[in-house]
């Protein structure tokens, strides 16, 4: 008898899959990751902070899941080849790539200098083409042997399509990152690699530490979020293994918000009746 667990454990499983996760020992990367090695991924852990992918991992090996650690910058092209080389060395393959190393900060359009700017493009947007461009590469040479390409997560935002105050550079470089999700898909399906973008809405994480403990900024995205809380990490777990397992194997190009209901309008006005 097929019961609803080993159904489910069939459609999701990770099992044998290799992940290459960028950002790793971030607030969503870090939970993502522990989420995908519990579903049966091996996950390599790559980010510039070794400290705390090293903690990563240690959680991960004593929850009985698989993972590696492997310090990446993205805004190093020679960093990323040598990664993605250190990564097929150990596992063989790589069946999911999630781009998630971000960075922000809050400036007016006006105020932006050149070195900030080249830095929030950088890691954002040139970083995960790059090293998107080099698992895709690997991803291709396997299908062509094998049949089986891969699996592209690209971490986006919100702002993509909701704009605030005081993030331009950011919100050109996730909308950057959408538009790189769509001609992945549309370039790469040939080769058995589908690409999709989770865009995250105001979830609580040291990037938006800030943002949360701010007196009317928090009052502001409370009233913009219907569901009127924070989202945390552990909110994008569902997509992000819908996404890396074959359950989605007719998924791709696709946008996917996780934002409590921002994008639909946020808190409703105040109106007459219940119905
Ligand atoms: N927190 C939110 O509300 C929110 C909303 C929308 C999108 N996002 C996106 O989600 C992703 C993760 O955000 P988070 O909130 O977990 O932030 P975070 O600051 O907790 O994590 C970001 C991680 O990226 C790593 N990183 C920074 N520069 C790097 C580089 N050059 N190479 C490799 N790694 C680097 C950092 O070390 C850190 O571990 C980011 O892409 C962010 O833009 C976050």
């Amino acid at each position: 008898m097929i019961t609803a667990a080993s159904y489910l454990e069939k459609l999701f499983s990770l099992e044998g899959k290799v992940v290459l996760f960028t950002g790793a020992a971030g607030g969503i990367g870090s939970a993502l990751c522990k989420a995908l090695a519990q579903a049966g991924a091996s996950v390599a852990l790559c980010d510039i902070n070794l400290s705390s992918l090293q903690a990563l991992q240690g959680e991960i090996v004593q929850a009985d899941g698989g993972a590696s650690v492997h310090l990446l910058d993205v805004t190093d092209k020679e960093n990323i080849s040598a990664c993605v080389e250190e990564i097929v060395r150990m596992y063989g393959h790589i069946d999911v790539l999630v781009n998630c190393a971000g960075i922000n900060k809050r400036i007016g359009l006006a105020d932006y200098d050149e070195q900030t700017y080249d830095r929030i493009m950088d890691i954002n947007l040139k970083g995960t083409f790059f090293v998107t461009q080099a698992v895709a590469r690997q991803m291709k040479e396997q299908f062509l042997r094998t049949g089986k390409g891969g699996s592209i997560i690209n971490i986006g935002s919100h702002n993509t399509g909701w704009v605030l105050g005081g993030c331009s550079v950011y919100a050109a470089t996730k909308s950057g990152v959408y538009a790189l999700t769509k001609s992945e898909s549309v370039e790469w399906a040939k080769y058995g690699i589908r690409s999709n973008c989770i865009s995250p809405g105001h979830i609580q994480t040291p990037l938006t530490t800030v943002t949360w403990e701010h007196p009317t900024r928090s009052k502001y995205l409370l009233e913009h979020i219907a569901m009127n809380r924070p989202g945390y990490p552990e909110d994008i777990v569902g997509v992000c293994i819908l996404l890396a397992s074959d359950a989605s194997a007719y998924i791709t190009g696709c946008e996917y918000r996780v934002d409590g209901g921002c994008i639909s309008g946020g808190q409703p006005w105040e109106y007459d009746t219940d119905f």
